[in-house]
This record gives C-alpha cells, structure tokens and sequence, in this order.
C-alpha cells in the first residue's frame, strides 16, 4: 500500500487535505451538471416551483444529513469505502461496494453530457449565437443525434478525468478551481441579471417560484430526492472517500452545511438563470435533458459579448464538470490501489475505461441507437434514473441505518470531534438520522414501487 500511494499528491498521507482544500474538494465534486444541466431540467420536467419546495425541504432534511454521514463515515475509516465501512462491522461493506459498481455508470453518461458542454464551448467560439433562437432545439438534437463528434468529446472528456486521477494532480485541480469557481459564480449571477430583464422573467419567475401545492405528486417528490443525492453526489461513497483523506479536526458539520448551502445556491440560480428565458423565447420548461443547451445560447444572443460570455461560461461549466467527474472515479481507484494493490494510473484507466465504454451506448442512445428505449426514456435516462433516483437514494438509506441504529456513540464522537465542538447538533443529527431521514426514504420508495401513492 505504502508504495501504490506514494507520488500521490492526494493520497501523500491519510489526512492529505487541508480544511481548505477539503471544502474546495467536496464543493467541486457536488457543483456541476447536477446544478446546472439536471435541476432546471427537473424543475422544468415536474411542475415548477412545487418541485423546487419539496427540493430545498428536502436539502435541508436528508442532504445535509446523509452529506455528514457520509463524512463522518469516511474521516472515521481513513480510507476507501468497503474498508471504511468495515471499520464499523464487515457486514456493511456491501454498500461501499455499491458505490464501487455503480461509479461506471455515473462516470458514463456524466462524461457523455460533459463532452456535449466541450462542444458547445467550441461552438460558442465559433458562432453559436448567431443561431436564431427558434433553431437552437433543431441545433442541440442535430449535434446529439449524430455519431462521431459527441463520441469524441465524450472521449476527450474522459481522457481527461483518467489523467487527472491517474496524475494524482488533484491538487493542481483544487487550485484551479479555487480561481475559476468564483468566476462561474460571477458569471452565472451576471446571467440571472440579464434573464431577469428579459420580456418573459415574470412569467418564468412565477413557473420557478409561485408553487402550486396541487403539483406536489409522489412523482415529483421521487424526482426531488433524486435530485438532492445527485447534485450532492450522496450516495455512492465519493465524498465519503474525500472524507477519508481528512485530518481530525475538520468542523465536520460547517462543512456539510456550507457545502449543501452552496450546492442548492448554484442550482437556484441556475432556475432564475433558465425559466425567464424559455418563457421569452416561447420554449418548452419540459424540454428535458436539452434544456439548458437550448435556451442558454438564446440568452448569450441577448447580450452585448455575448459569445465572450458564452465561451467562459460553457469552458467553466467543463471545469466544474470535471472537479464532480474526478470524484466519481475516485471512489473505485481509492479501492483499487489500496486492496488490489493496482497501480493509480492502472485503476484510473480501467474504471474511466469502463465508464468510456458504457458512456458510448448513452451518447449512440441519441442517434444511432435510439430505438433502445423503456416508457420512452433513452439509454442516458434509464441510466439516470437508475442511478439517480434508486442506487443512490438506496445507498443514502442504508447509510442512515447504520449510523442511526449500529453505530451511535462512534459517530457522535466523530462529528464531535472527540465532544469538543457540535456538542448539541450531533445528538439533533443523529435522531434525524435514525428516524427522519429513513421513514422518509421508505416512504419514497415505497411509492417508487407504487405501493403507495
Ligand atoms: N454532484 C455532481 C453534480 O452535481 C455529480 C455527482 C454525482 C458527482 C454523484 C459524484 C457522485 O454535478
């Protein structure tokens, strides 16, 4: 082990981040197409502002607290997730391993959608805004349907996060996005102004924001859940083992609330960015998966610079997709190197392959396989909802059972930091955690069943 971690900037020790770097970490891993390209096309796709009500309750209730189980499991273990969560009793290990096997699949279409903003950001640069507003849905399902050219970004792309976690240059990537992150933000508030003066921002603002409870459905609940385990990247053990490379005396729960704070920020205003701009352009909020790649430009062509901005905003939304992509792979290798004694770059390669190559169905999904197909979802639904709304949330459900009803003095001792700091949270945390946050869940998946609902 000693020899497969050494050269590894990220792995230089157990307790290789700083608290910096750490909140930088888990930040780049949950701000990514999960804010921007997935909440406003859920929010879109189920009602609106009801949607948006179940979702920021459901933030505040289950994210932060399965974020800080997930923290709390891996800073305790010190290392990757199967062994981490051993360290509380080998009969748990089966849900590190859940992560382990369904890292590929995340990898997969993240890579594919990730490739689609490397091309727009080339095509900004070429003229992207000089296509009228009516012809950017044609553009988008132009580009996605077609064969090659988004099988090679999506090869670009994964490239690129194998090289990363082959590099162990994480480091390199935290100090990068400690510059450019800020700059998405100011960009992307730039953006919420220029929408929100446009002829339709009441009426989008109204869609976005005015819920109408009659729209809070079991379906809509369901995509909600979905959406806060996705965008926080809970569930598959990737923050749980970014976890494992902390020190002792992280502040645990600020780290939680800040990094979940800033996630539901950045998909906020993804939504103020987006729905005044399809209800001006007479677009669909129910566009789906190509939402943001078709109302966007038309926001672009409605500014001075616009292609400037389009440019930087496409090429840093990549940066952003790349500090979440990085730590989806992450979590396989940290197993890999430390159990099977696999060199980083062999692990890296290996699992990035295999998310390669499931990645090629979900982008041939678009074109040349699209007959593949179930209740009309395409390969990069199916693989989505799979992920998203069951492997995940299953994952984030059994990870309360454990802290909530087999492991309680360790995990307050965790988040107490040894009963220093959050001596009346963590007691709070917990019986959400025992009982909150799992009736919940079953209540979800149970009407994910239809039993009720
Ligand atoms: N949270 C990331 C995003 O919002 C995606 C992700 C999901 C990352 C699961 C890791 C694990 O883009």
């Amino acid at each position: 082990m000693k020899n497969a971690v050494k050269n590894d900037s990220l792995n230089k020790s157990r307790g290789g981040f700083t608290s910096r770097g750490f909140i930088l970490a888990a930040a780049g891993s949950a701000i990514g197409l999960g804010n921007i390209w997935r909440f406003p096309y859920m929010a879109g796709t189920n009602g609106g502002a009801a949607f948006v009500l179940v979702y920021v309750i459901a933030m505040a209730v289950i994210g932060v607290s399965l974020l800080l189980v997930e923290f709390n499991i891996g800073r305790h273990g010190r290392a990757n997730a199967i062994d981490s969560y051993s360290k509380i009793s080998s009969k748990f290990k089966f849900i590190g391993y859940i992560g382990f096997f369904s890292a590929p699949i995340f990898l997969s279409y993240y890579s594919v959608l990730s490739g689609w903003t490397v091309y727009y950001t080339l095509k900004s640069a070429a003229g992207l805004t000089h296509v009228p507003a009516a012809g950017l849905g044609d553009f988008f399902f132009g580009f996605v349907s077609s064969t090659w050219p988004p099988l090679l970004f999506h090869l670009l792309f994964s490239a690129m996060t194998i090289y990363i976690i082959a590099k162990g240059v994480s480091n390199g990537i935290e100090r990068w996005s400690k510059i450019l992150m800020p700059v998405l933000f100011i960009l992307i508030l730039a953006l919420v102004a220029r929408s929100l003066t446009l002829s339709g921002a009441a009426d989008g603002l109204r869609w976005f924001l005015a819920p109408d409870f009659s729209k809070i459905t079991w379906k809509v609940v369901i995509a909600a859940i979905g959406q806060i385990f996705f965008s926080l990247s809970v569930g598959m053990s990737g923050m749980l083992t970014y976890a494992s490379y902390l020190n002792g005396d992280e502040n645990l729960v600020k780290t939680a609330g800040v990094v979940s704070f800033f996630d539901m920020l950045v998909a906020l205003l993804a939504g103020l960015m987006i729905f005044p701009a399809v209800f001006t352009y007479g677009m669909e909020p129910t566009s789906g998966v190509g939402l943001i790649f078709i109302t966007l430009p038309a926001v672009f062509s409605a500014m001075p610079l616009g292609s400037l901005f389009s440019v930087a905003f496409f090429a840093l939304l990549v940066v952003a997709n790349l500090t979440s992509s990085i730590s989806i792979l992450e979590m396989p290798v940290a197993y890999l190197i430390e159990r099977k004694k696999i060199s980083r770059p062999k692990a890296a390669i290996i699992v990035g392959g295999l998310g390669f190559l499931l990645g090629v169905a979900v982008s041939l999904g678009y074109g040349a396989w699209s007959f593949i197909s179930i209740n009309e979802m395409s390969i990069l639904d199916i693989f989505d909802y799979l992920g998203s709304n069951i492997i995940l949330p299953l994952c984030g459900l059994l990870s309360a059972v454990v802290v909530g009803w087999f492991w309680r003095e360790g995990a307050i001792q965790e988040v107490t930091n040894n009963y220093t700091i959050n001596t009346w949270v963590a007691p709070v945390w917990h019986g959400i955690v025992k009982f909150v946050v799992p009736a919940l869940l079953v209540l979800v998946f149970l009407s994910l069943i239809k039993v009720i609902g």
